[in-house]
C-alpha cells in the first residue's frame, strides 16, 4: 500500500498548524496508521514544545542535522505521545542555515519505506521552504483561522499547492467560535474547497500542550478533541475516496449576508484535483513492526 504523503499549511503563522499535524497524525494513528510528523518548519521550530519526547534539544539530531548531511534520517525520529514518531526541526540558528532544504525530497522517500502516512507540517509564509513539503505532498491540508488575515493567507495557500501539483484535500478551521467570523462551512464554500471541520478555541489544546500529549489523547473528549477526531474520520474518507469531491453546487456560497462576506469573495482559481483514491490506513501492513526498524 503506498505512503500518503500530507503536508499541513496555511501561509499565516499561529493558525494551528503544528497542533494539527500532531492532532491529526494522532487520530490516524489511533485508526491504525503508522505516522510520522516531519517539522519542515526549519526556521521556528516547536514541536518539541508540545510533545513530551526522549529528546535533548542541545545533543540530539535534529532535520536541521539530517538536511546539512551530518545525521541520519533514522537517529533523528522519536517517539512521541499518541503512538507517532516525530523528526524534529532544530531550534539552533547556526544548524539551521546548514540545513539544505532540498534535501527534504530524499528524506521523505526515505520515509516511505516505513510509514502509512508522513504528515509535513510546514512554516508560515509562501518562501520555498513552504514550496519544498507543498510539492512533495500527495495532498494538503490547509489550515485556518476564521479570521480574515488568516484566509486571505489560506487562499493564497491554496493556490500555491494546486500550481505546485498537490491535491488540495480540504480546508479546516481552528480557534473558531470566538468573535463575529462567518461560519467556517461558509468561508470553505467561497473558497470551493472541501470542508473538513472545525476546532474550537478550546483551553484543552494548550493544557494538553503543557502535558507534553496530543489533545486526542490527553483530553479526547474535549471539544477540541472530539473536533479532531473528527477531521481526523472525513479526511481518511477522502483519502480512501469515500466520499466525492465537493460539486460545483455544493460549492456554491449562500448568499444569506454576513458581516464579511466581501471579504472571502473567491479572487482565483483552486484547481483541486481528484482522489487517488489509494487507502490509508492499512488492512494488513507490509512495513516492520515499531521497534523494528533497520
Ligand atoms: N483550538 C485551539 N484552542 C486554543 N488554542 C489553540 C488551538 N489551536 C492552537 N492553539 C494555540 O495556538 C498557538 C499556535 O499554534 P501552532 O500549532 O504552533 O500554530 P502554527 O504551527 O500555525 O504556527 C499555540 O500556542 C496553540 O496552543
Ligand atoms: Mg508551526
Amino acid at each position: 500500500m503506498p505512503t500518503h504523503v500530507l503536508a499541513v499549511a496555511g501561509a499565516k503563522g499561529g493558525v494551528g498548524k503544528t497542533t494539527t499535524s500532531i492532532n491529526l497524525s494522532a487520530s490516524l494513528a489511533k485508526r491504525g496508521a503508522n505516522v510520522v510528523v516531519v517539522e519542515t518548519d526549519l526556521a521556528m521550530a516547536n514541536a518539541v514544545d508540545f510533545l513530551k519526547l526522549d529528546f535533548n534539544e542541545e545533543t540530539d539530531p535534529t532535520l536541521h542535522e539530517v538536511l546539512a548531511g551530518q545525521a541520519a534520517v533514522e537517529s533523528a525520529i522519536y517517539r512521541a505521545p499518541g503512538d507517532i514518531d516525530i523528526l524534529p526541526s532544530g531550534v539552533d540558528l547556526e544548524t539551521y542555515s546548514a540545513a539544505d532544504p532540498n534535501a527534504l525530497g530524499p528524506v521523505v522517500d526515505k520515509l516511505k519505506q516505513r510509514y502509512d502516512v508522513i504528515v509535513l507540517d510546514t512554516g508560515a509564509g509562501l518562501s520555498r521552504e513552504t514550496l519544498i513539503p507543498l510539492g512533495l505532498a500527495d495532498s494538503s491540508v490547509i489550515i485556518s483561522t476564521p479570521r480574515v488575515a488568516s484566509v486571505r493567507d489560506a487562499e493564497k495557500t491554496i493556490e500555491l499547492a494546486s500550481r505546485v501539483g498537490g491535491d488540495v484535500a480540504g480546508i479546516m478551521f481552528t480557534m473558531s467560535g470566538t468573535g463575529r467570523a462567518p461560519a467556517p462551512e461558509r468561508i470553505a464554500q467561497y473558497l470551493t474547497v472541501e470542508y473538513l471541520g472545525h476546532v474550537p478555541e478550546d483551553d484543552a489544546v494548550p493544557s494538553s500542550q503543557d502535558s507534553g500529549r496530543p489533545v486526542v489523547v490527553h483530553a479526547s473528549q474535549s471539544p477540541a478533541g472530539k473536533a479532531y477526531t473528527g477531521i481526523a474520520d472525513k479526511l481518511i474518507g477522502i483519502l480512501t475516496g469515500r466520499q466525492p469531491k465537493p460539486t460545483q453546487a455544493t460549492a456554491t456560497a449562500q448568499s444569506d449576508g454576513g458581516d464579511e462576506k466581501e471579504e472571502f469573495t473567491r479572487s482565483g482559481s483552486s484547481d483541486q484535483g481528484g482522489s487517488d483514491g489509494s487507502g490509508i490506513i492499512p488492512t494488513v501492513s507490509d512495513r516492520p513492526p515499531h521497534g523494528s526498524r533497520d
